[in-house]
C-alpha cells in the first residue's frame, strides 16, 4: 500500500529511485512521483504507473544526489497528478512522501485553514507537511524537532520521508504502523517500504520501529530517536534476500514465475523442519511457545484474503490431527467485535507481507487479553513477525505478483507441519499414521512439479472460458478453501465474477445461477467426501452447467460427467490443497492474460494492505 524509496549519498539519486519504484510498484500503482534536490528542489509526479512518470521525466534535468520517490495506492483523494506524492509544504521548501493514513487530518486541516493555509490536493499527507512547516516556523525549531512535535499530534499510521531544500545533506524519516527500512551503504543511505529496492546496493539494514524518527545525514552515522525523544541505538540486520528472486527470470509475469517456483518454495518451507527419515517435525521459531500450542484449549487463526483461506485449511488440519478446536477469523471482523479471548488461547496470525493493518490490530487485541500469538509470515522482519511472541517464516521468497500464489502453499505447508507437530506431541495420532503423512508431505514438492505439467491443457481450457462473466467454484472438506482461493484468484486478476462455495451449500442458493453459460469448477479429488461431490456434479449437470473438474489421476467417474478434467497426482486428502490449488492458479493466470489484464498489478488492488 504505497511504496516509498529515498536515497542520499555520492551517486545520482534518480536512477536508484526509479528502479526502486519499479521494485515497489506491487504495493500501489495509481500514481507516482519523485523529488530531487540539487540547489533547487524539483518535484515531478503523474497519474498512472511508474513508466508514465519516466515518460514525464524524459528530457528533464533530474540530476542530484539526494531524493525521494513514491508509488501510490490512493486513500484520500482520487488518483491524479495533484494527489500523487511527493507533496510540497506551503513554502515549497519541504517535500514529503507518505504511506499510511492520518486519521485526524480533518481537524488538523481546519485549524491550518483558519491560520491562512491553502491546499492543492485532497490528501492527508499535504496536511501533515503543512503542519510540520507551521511548527518549524512558529516554534523556531529545527526540522527534526518540528517533525517530532507534529507526529505527537497525529493519529493514524505513517511511514514518511522528508527532504528540505535548505539542507541537501539530510533526510528525515519516521514510521508508525507502516513499514520502513533504512539500508546502510558505504557513505550512502537508502530508505524504502521494504528491502527489495535496497538489496542490490547493500545488505545491511535497520528496520525502524513504530514511533521512531531517523535522521539520516550524509557522511554521518544513522541517528534514531522516538517521538517521545528517547535516543535509540540502530539495530543493524543483514538481509538474506537473493537478488534473482526479484527478477522475472525469463517468465512473462512474476505471477507465473511464482506459480512455477512452488516445488522449491514448498521445499524451502519444510527445510530444516521436516526430517522424513527420522520422523521429526521441529519448528525452531516457536519452540519456546510449543507447549502453549500443545496445551491450547482453543486456537484462533486471524488473517485476511488468501492467508485467511490458508487459515481455513489450517482449521481442518489442526482439528483432524491435533483435536484442538480452531476458529478462523477475518482479522478485520475479529478486531472490532469484542471477541471472547482467554489467556490460554493461542492465536495464529497468518500474513504473507507481515504488514496487513487488520491482522496487526487483531494481534494487538489478542495480546492485550493475554493470549499467546504465533506468526506465520513470509517477509522477514515485518511488523507482524515482530509483534508476535514467536513464529515460523514461510521462506517462500519474495512474492511480487499482487495475487498471492506461492505464499499460500507455503502457509498451508507450515500449518501442516504445525498440526503434525502438535498431534505427535499430544499423542492424538498413531505413529504409523504420522509417518505415513510425513512421508507423503516430503513427496509433495515432486508432485507439485508433476502437477505443473497440466499447464498446456489449462491454456486450452482458459481459451474456452476467457469470456465468461461469472464462474462458480465448488469443493468440500479440504477442497472447500481450495475452491474459495480459486475463485478469489480469478476475480482478482481477470475481473470475472467468481464465487467459491462448499459444494453442498450450492443447492441453498447458487444453484439458481446455473445455466449453460455458467462454468462450474469442481475440486473433486478421490478421498473424503468424493461420492458426495460426484452427486453435486450431477446436480450441476442436470441444470446444464459446464463442469471443469480437478480430479485425481486415473479418475473415471468424474471424467464421465465433466466437460473438462484436470488431473493432479494422488495424495493424502489433507495434502490435496497443495496440489489442487496449482491448476486453479494457472487457470486464472491464463484467462487474465488472454483478457489483456495486468496480471501482476491488477486494478484497485495492492499487495500489502497497511490501511484498515
Ligand atoms: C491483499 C493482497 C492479498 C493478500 C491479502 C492479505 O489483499 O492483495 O493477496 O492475501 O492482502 O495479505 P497478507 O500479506 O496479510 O497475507
Amino acid at each position: 500500500m504505497c511504496g516509498i524509496v529515498a536515497y542520499i549519498g555520492p551517486r545520482q539519486a534518480s536512477p536508484i529511485l526509479l528502479k526502486g519504484l519499479h521494485r515497489l510498484e506491487y504495493r500501489g500503482y495509481d500514481s507516482a512521483g519523485i523529488a530531487i534536490l540539487n540547489s533547487e528542489l524539483k518535484l515531478y509526479k503523474s497519474k498512472g504507473k511508474v513508466s508514465e512518470l519516466e515518460e514525464l521525466l524524459k528530457g528533464k534535468d533530474i540530476s542530484g544526489t539526494i531524493g525521494i520517490a513514491h508509488t501510490r495506492w490512493a486513500t484520500h483523494g482520487e488518483p491524479n497528478d495533484v494527489n500523487a506524492h511527493p507533496h510540497f509544504s506551503y513554502s515549497k521548501n519541504l517535500a514529503i512522501i507518505h504511506n499510511g493514513i492520518i486519521e485526524n487530518y480533518s481537524p488538523l486541516k481546519s485549524e491550518l485553514i483558519k491560520r491562512g493555509y491553502t491546499f492543492e490536493s485532497e490528501t492527508d499527507t499535504e496536511v501533515l507537511i503543512h503542519l510540520i512547516e507551521d511548527i518549524q516556523l512558529n516554534e523556531q525549531v529545527p526540522l527534526p524537532e518540528a517533525v517530532q512535535i507534529a507526529l505527537n499530534q497525529v493519529v493514524g499510521a505513517y511511514a514518511i520521508v522528508i527532504i528540505d531544500k535548505h539542507d541537501p545533506d539530510t533526510l528525515i524519516v519516521a514510521r508508525k504502523g507502516s513499514p520502513l527500512v533504512v539500508g546502510i551503504g558505504d557513505g550512502e543511505f537508502f530508505v524504502a517500504s521494504d528491502a527489495t529496492p535496497i538489496v542490490e546496493y547493500t545488505r545491511e539494514v535497520v528496520y525502524l520501529n513504530d514511533e521512531e524518527i531517523a535522521i539520516i545525514s550524509r557522511n554521518d552515522e544513522l541517528k534514531i530517536k522516538t517521538i517521545a525523544n528517547i535516543e535509540k541505538t540502530p539495530y543493524v540486520q543483514t538481509l538474506e534476500i537473493n537478488l534473482s528472486a526479484l527478477e522475472k527470470e525469463g517468465f512473462e509475469h512474476f505471477m507465473l514465475k511464482e506459480i512455477y517456483e512452488q516445488p522449491r518454495s514448498i521445499r524451502d518451507s519444510m527445510r530444516g523442519r521436516l526430517n522424513a527419515q527420522s520422523g521429526i517435525v521441529s519448528l525452531g521459531g516457536i519452540i519456546e511457545y510449543q507447549q502453549k500450542l500443545i496445551n491450547a484449549k482453543r486456537i484462533i487463526i486471524v488473517a485476511c484474503g488468501t492467508s485467511w483461506h490458508a487459515g481455513l485449511v489450517g482449521e481442518y488440519l489442526i482439528e483432524e490431527l491435533a483435536r484442538i478446536p480452531v476458529e478462523v477469523e477475518y482479522a478485520s471482523e475479529f478486531r472490532y467485535r469484542n471477541p471472547v479471548i482467554y489467556e490460554d488461547d493461542v492465536v495464529i496470525a497468518i500474513s504473507q507481507s507481515g504488514e496487513t493493518a487488520d491482522t496487526l490490530a487483531a494481534i494487538e487485541l489478542a495480546k492485550s487479553k493475554g493470549a499467546t500469538i504465533i506468526g506465520i509470515c513470509n517477509v522477514v522482519g515485518s511488523s507482524i513477525a515482530r509483534a508476535t511472541h514467536a513464529g515460523s517464516y514461510t521462506h517462500a521468497g519474495p512474492e511480487i505478483g499482487v495475487a498471492s500464489t506461492k505464499a499460500f502453499t507455503a502457509q498451508v505447508t507450515l500449518l501442516t507441519l504445525m498440526a503434525l507437530m502438535i498431534a505427535d506431541r499430544k499423542g492424538t495420532i498413531s505413529k504409523s499414521r504420522y509417518h505415513q503423512i510425513i512421508n507423503e508431505l516430503d513427496a509433495i514438492p515432486a508432485k507439485v512439479e508433476k502437477t505443473l505439467l497440466v499447464d498446456d491443457k489449462i491454456v486450452e481450457i482458459a481459451r474456452i472460458f476467457k469470456d465468461s462473466r461469472n464462474a462458480l467454484y465448488l469443493g468440500r472438506g479440504y477442497n472447500f478453501p481450495v475452491a474459495m482461493e480459486g475463485a478469489l484468484k480469478l476475480k482478482e486478476i481477470s475481473y470475472i465474477h467468481a464465487e467459491g462455495y462448499p459444494a453442498a451449500e450450492m443447492k441453498h442458493g447458487p444453484i439458481a445461477l446455473i445455466d449453460a453459460d455458467m462454468p462450474v469448477v469442481v475440486v473433486a479429488t478421490n478421498k473424503g467426501t468424493y461420492d458426495k461431490v460426484v452427486s453435486n456434479i450431477q446436480e450441476v449437470k442436470a441444470r446444464k452447467g459446464t463442469i471443469i473438474a480437478i480430479v485425481t489421476e486415473g479418475d473415471e467417474t468424474v471424467k464421465a460427467l465433466a466437460d473438462y478434467i484436470i488431473e493432479v497426482p494422488e495424495t493424502e486428502e489433507m495434502l490435496v490443497p497443495l496440489l489442487a490449488t496449482i491448476p486453479l492458479q494457472l487457470l486464472s493466470y491464463h484467462i487474465a492474460v488472454m483478457r489483456g489484464c495486468n496480471v501482476d498489478q491488477p486494478r484497485n488492488l495492492a499487495k500489502s494492505v497497511t490501511v484498515e
